[in-house]
């Protein structure tokens, strides 16, 4: 076999992550893994034409899902596709909110539970659909008697507690836009956010608990809010034991429980068009500034209800854990609206995996008999570095279908999924998708493919992808670029208050048919995807998403820093780590100290997550002789990789004496 690694370069020339060892490996992956012929038979869809049936008509395909659900008046176009712009379900009206809540307290699930929460110190809540609907409904009315009305942003910032879930339906409910910040990001980042979708309220916690430690998420809010002229109202979730202070600020700050203590119980769902925005999500992308990915309502809905029910093939007695945090997209589509819309019991779980002890999640599959399992790469290998006695601690059998998420998951880890979480017995899907796409892209159907650790497999039925050259030509078998060439339901509609941006960071590689992932991938001979990481300046550490240049702009904000070029190396169990090369200003001596510092600075500026692993003091940065930082290089650097052509630098000295800066700061 070629190596991989130069196959894809002669494919992307702008494929400049190198592939990591694991990555290599995965290459040569040949082990496959066929679904129990008991799975099959019982699966949600286990007929293998499925994908050509999809194929020959999508719009029908997906206009079938969408007739499972609830509307107020149905559609009379499935689609209109004016390219990069699509509308789905066009003259279509509903209301995710009454999908996820209303269509099943009718029915006998309304006393099924909906959440099963459990928090970091152990404590422990179970909303029945019922309680879910009547809290959803007060806290609608709590937002509409504070001014909030269709079209109205409200932002969100708050831990991992079912009043986050409660507060997205509210608003879906009355028609606001929600913004959910994750609750690791920083009162700056907060209040750009807060500023870029100008909402008009925040609901916040006092904390959270993480770790045994306190996060205090009002704190960090009330230094986001001096800056933040367009926030009216702050509803404050009282989330702790009175252990995390918490300042009231009379007349703009109320507490959650006391405007829910009158609120009514009735409140009607508001009227939303398909097209009619549903949230904001801020992600990182490859210039400083985080960009606000547009949902809509319709498509967005179909989209997460239709892969919820067949990647994981949901049934009525299932117990569904997705492990992932609400503030990222994965909570948005598989915590809250695809399971809600399948009428699935959620468990939510606040806190750290290690905490108290390594087999928390074990103690949870098991205290509440957990049926599917979806959590990501960064956590596997965690889990595997911690060994196999964790999970060994408990019975896992309840599992019967595991997921993974969020990055390329090596063959080992997949491996170890398999055997000591899975017992062996259990199909695993690998979904590949984005905050972007909304919905999972490409995966297996556990219940039709075979298959290979560490491919993503095939698209999801109705899902057109490709892997393309540079130049737009389609590649059989080999490596290139990921496209997605058809519109599909739940893609985003826009980046917030920057449509030119949509066009020339998704629609313009190739023309505006096509949207381009920012992924490397490649096909193997039979037919199967094969996801390498991003080919831009996005970095994916433990699962999240960073931007090198938003991590450059919070160093070189800092008052002692000149110059900074950040770029992503291989981590063992975060994927991969940041480093960051900077230069200092006149006069100012690099140290240890200074070193820590800079990683403190940025983790206030942004939040703990871009948090640099190495900090590496240059001189120089090395640069071409038109004055453009050679990324190439310093990722060659900080790999510990021989390095390559070096002729095309102003200074080739500077490469040489960074070399061998790092490798002594490695000690
Ligand atoms: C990027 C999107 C949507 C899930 C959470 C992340 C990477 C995601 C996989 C996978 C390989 C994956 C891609 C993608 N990614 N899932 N199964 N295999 N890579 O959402 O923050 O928008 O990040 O995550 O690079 O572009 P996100």
């Amino acid at each position: 076999m070629r190596n991989p690694r130069e196959e894809l370069s002669s494919y992307t020339a702008e494929m400049s992550d190198p592939v990591s060892p694991e990555i290599e490996a995965l290459l040569k992956e040949d082990r496959s893994f066929a679904p129990s012929e008991e799975f099959c038979r019982n699966a949600a869809v286990n007929d293998p034409d499925i994908y050509a049936k999809a194929a020959k008509d999508p719009e029908r395909f997906w206009e079938n899902f969408a007739k499972e659900l609830e509307w107020i008046q149905p559609w009379s176009t499935v689609l209109e596709w004016n390219p990069p712009n699509a509308k789905w379900f066009i003259g279509g009206k509903l209301n995710i909110s009454a999908n996820c809540l209303d269509r099943h307290v009718r029915t006998w699930r309304r006393n099924k539970a909906a959440f099963i929460w459990e928090g970091e110190p152990g404590d422990r809540r179970t909303l029945t659909y019922f309680d879910l609907y009547r809290q959803v409904c007060q806290f609608a009315n709590v937002l509409k008697s504070l001014g909030v009305k269709k079209g109205d942003r409200v932002a969100l910032y708050m831990p991992l507690v079912p009043e986050l879930a409660i507060a997205m339906l509210a608003c879906a409910r009355v028609g606001a836009v929600h913004s959910v910040v994750f609750g690791g990001f920083s009162a700056e980042s907060l209040s750009d956010r807060i500023n870029d979708a100008t909402a008009t309220v925040l609901v916040t916690a006092d904390g959270g608990y993480r770790r045994g430690a306190i996060v205090p998420l009002k704190q960090v809010a009330d230094e986001a809010l001096e800056k933040t002229p367009s926030i009216k109202h702050v509803v404050v979730v009282k989330r702790g034991f009175g252990d995390i202070p918490v300042h009231i600020k009379e007349g703009r700050d109320h507490w959650y429980h006391r405007l829910m203590q009158d609120a009514p119980y009735d409140c009607p769902a508001e009227v939303m068009d398909a097209e009619d925005m549903l949230y904001i999500l801020y992600t990182s992308g490859t210039t400083g500034k985080p960009k606000g990915i547009v949902h809509t309502t319709g498509g967005y809905l179909v989209g997460c209800y239709a892969t919820t029910k067949w990647v994981f093939d949901l049934k009525e007695d299932d117990v569904y854990w997705c492990t992932a945090d609400i503030g990222w997209v994965t909570g948005h589509s598989y915590v809250v609206y695809g399971p809600l819309a399948n009428g699935a019991t959620v468990v939510m779980y606040e806190g750290a995996p290690d905490w108290p002890r390594k087999d928390r999640l074990w103690e949870i599959v098991e205290r509440h008999g957990v049926t599917v399992f979806y959590t990501a790469p960064t956590a596997i290998r965690a889990f595997m570095k911690w060994g196999t006695e964790w999970p060994a601690k408990h019975d896992l059998s309840s599992i019967r279908l595991m997921g993974s998420v969020g990055e390329p998951i090596n063959p080992e880890a997949w491996i170890w999924y398999h055997l000591h979480i899975g017992g062996g017995r259990c199909p695993i899907v690998d979904t590949w998708w984005q905050t972007e796409t909304g919905a999972i892209m490409i995966t297996p159907l556990p219940g039709i493919t075979r298959t290979k650790p560490g491919s993503a497999t095939h698209a999801f039925p109705g899902i057109s992808t490709e892997i393309l050259t540079d130049k737009g030509d389609a590649v059989a078998v080999g490596g290139g670029l990921l496209a997605v060439t058809k519109p599909w339901p739940s893609m985003l509609r826009g980046i917030y208050g920057d449509p030119d941006r949509y066009v020339t960071q998704y629609w313009s590689r190739w023309g505006r048919e096509i949207y381009f992932t920012g992924d490397g991938a490649k096909k193997d001979d039979e037919g199967y995807y094969w996801l390498l990481g991003r080919v831009d300046d996005v970095l994916n550490v433990a699962g999240h998403r960073i931007g090198t240049m938003e991590v450059e702009s919070a160093l070189v904000d800092h008052p002692k820093v000149a110059e900074a070029a950040v770029v992503g190396r291989t981590h063992e169990i975060k994927g991969q780590a940041l480093a960051a090369f900077v230069t200092v200003k006149e006069g100012i001596t690099p140290s240890e100290a200074l070193a820590d510092e800079l990683k403190r600075h940025v983790a206030q500026k942004i939040g703990a997550i871009a948090r640099p692993d190495d900090i590496i003091f240059s001189a120089d940065l090395p640069k071409t002789r038109s004055g453009k930082i050679m990324r190439r290089l310093l990722r060659d650097i900080a790999e510990g990789k021989a390095l390559g052509d070096t002729t095309t630098l102003a200074d080739p000295a500077v490469v040489a004496k960074l070399k061998e800066q790092y490798e002594s700061s490695e000690g």
